[in-house]
C-alpha cells in the first residue's frame, strides 16, 4: 500500500513531496509534511488551530494544488453521520406513484447521495473537507469510523455497497469546541496549525495584497502583533480581521505614520469584536512581555 503511487509520483518513502502548498496559501514545513503522509498513509487529517488560522482554506489549496474536485461537508448541530452517506427520497417516491407517469419500482432512482457519498462515487480521487466536525454532537466521528476505515457503505433499500471508487484525501477541521473520541482520534493524523509568527503572517498578506506598501505592513503588523500580546483580550483577534483590517486601512488611505498607539488606531472595531476588548486595548491595557500603548 504504501509504495502506491499519488497523482504527484509521491510515495510514503519521499511524502515531503505532493503538496507544496499553492499560489494563494501559504502553508509551513509540519503542515506540508502531515498533510502528504495522510495521504500516503491514506488516513484522514485532521486540523485544528485558532479561528483564521486556514484550516477550512487548506482543503481548498490541496484540491488546487493537486487538480483535484474538492468536496465540502459543512458540520452543523443537528448534522448526523447518516446525511454523509445517502438519503432515501420516499417523498418524491409516494408523489411519484400518486402523480408520475414512471416506473416507481426502481428504488435506487430516489437514493440522493450526501458529501462522503458523492466522493466516493467520484471516478476521480477528490479533496473532501469535514468542516468543523466538533459542532455535531459527540456520537457523530463515531458513527462515521467505519465509513471513514473501510470506504464504503451499505443502502439497505437497494441491498447496494458504496465503496469508493478511489479513497479520497479527507481533511477533517475542529475549532476543539469538543473533545473528539479516542476511537475517532486514532484513526485520523493530526495536526495543529501554530498562530503565524510575523514573518509568515507577512507571507500569508501578501499572498492577498501582493502590492501592499511596505512600510503600511510593517507598521500594521507591529501594532497587531501589540494588541495580540494585551493580556486578558476575550477575542484576540486573528489572520482574517488582520486581512479586513488591512484593507480597510488601504480603502481609506491611511498613512503608516498615522498607525501609532498614541494616535489612536483606526477601524479598531476591524479587529476586535467585543467592546470590553475594544476599552482594555483603547485603555492601554497590559501587555505579555511588552511596554504599554495607548491605542
Ligand atoms: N496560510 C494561509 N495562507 C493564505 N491565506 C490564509 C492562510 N491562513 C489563513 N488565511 C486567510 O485567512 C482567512 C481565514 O481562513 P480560514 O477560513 O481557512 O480559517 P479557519 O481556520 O477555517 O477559521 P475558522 O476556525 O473560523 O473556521 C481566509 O481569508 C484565508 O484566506
Ligand atoms: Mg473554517
Amino acid at each position: 500500500m504504501v509504495t502506491e503511487r499519488t497523482d504527484k509520483g509521491m510515495t510514503a518513502g519521499n511524502a515531503a513531496g505532493g503538496f507544496q502548498g499553492s499560489s494563494d496559501y501559504v502553508a509551513s514545513e509540519e503542515l506540508m509534511s502531515a498533510v502528504n503522509i495522510a495521504i500516503a498513509l491514506e488516513k484522514p487529517l485532521l486540523i485544528k488551530g485558532e479561528p483564521g488560522t486556514g484550516k477550512t482554506m487548506l482543503a481548498r489549496a490541496i484540491s488546487d494544488a493537486l487538480g483535484k474536485e474538492l468536496i465540502i461537508w459543512n458540520i452543523k448541530s443537528t448534522t448526523k453521520a447518516k446525511d454523509g452517506l445517502y438519503l432515501y427520497d420516499t417523498v418524491q417516491r409516494l408523489y411519484d406513484s400518486q402523480f408520475g407517469e414512471g416506473d416507481v419500482s426502481d428504488i435506487g432512482a430516489y437514493i440522493r447521495y450526501g458529501k462522503l457519498g458523492e466522493a466516493f462515487r467520484s471516478d476521480a480521487q477528490a479533496v473532501l473537507l469535514i468542516d468543523e466536525i466538533d459542532k455535531a454532537d459527540l456520537e457523530f466521528p463515531n458513527d462515521l469510523l467505519w465509513e471513514l476505515d473501510q470506504m464504503e457503505f451499505y443502502i439497505p433499500e437497494t441491498k447496494e455497497t458504496v465503496a469508493a471508487k478511489k479513497r479520497p484525501i479527507v481533511i477533517i477541521t475542529s475549532n476543539a469546541e469538543k473533545e473528539l473520541p479516542d476511537a475517532f482520534l486514532r484513526r485520523c493524523i493530526f495536526h495543529y496549525i501554530e498562530f503565524p509568527t510575523q514573518e509568515k503572517m507577512e507571507e500569508i498578506v501578501r499572498v492577498h495584497y501582493p502590492d501592499i506598501e511596505a512600510h503600511l505592513l510593517a507598521q500594521a503588523m507591529e501594532e497587531f502583533y501589540r494588541i495580540r500580546s494585551v493580556r486578558d483580550l476575550q477575542k484576540k483577534p486573528g489572520t482574517s480581521e488582520l486581512l479586513d483590517w488591512l484593507r480597510a486601512l488601504m480603502l481609506s488611505g491611511i498613512s503608516p505614520e498615522r498607525l501609532s498607539a498614541e494616535l489612536g488606531l483606526p477601524h479598531l472595531g476591524v479587529l476586535l469584536k467585543k467592546d470590553r476588548d475594544i476599552d482594555t486595548v483603547r485603555g492601554g491595557g497590559s501587555f505579555d512581555g511588552r511596554s504599554r500603548g495607548f491605542y
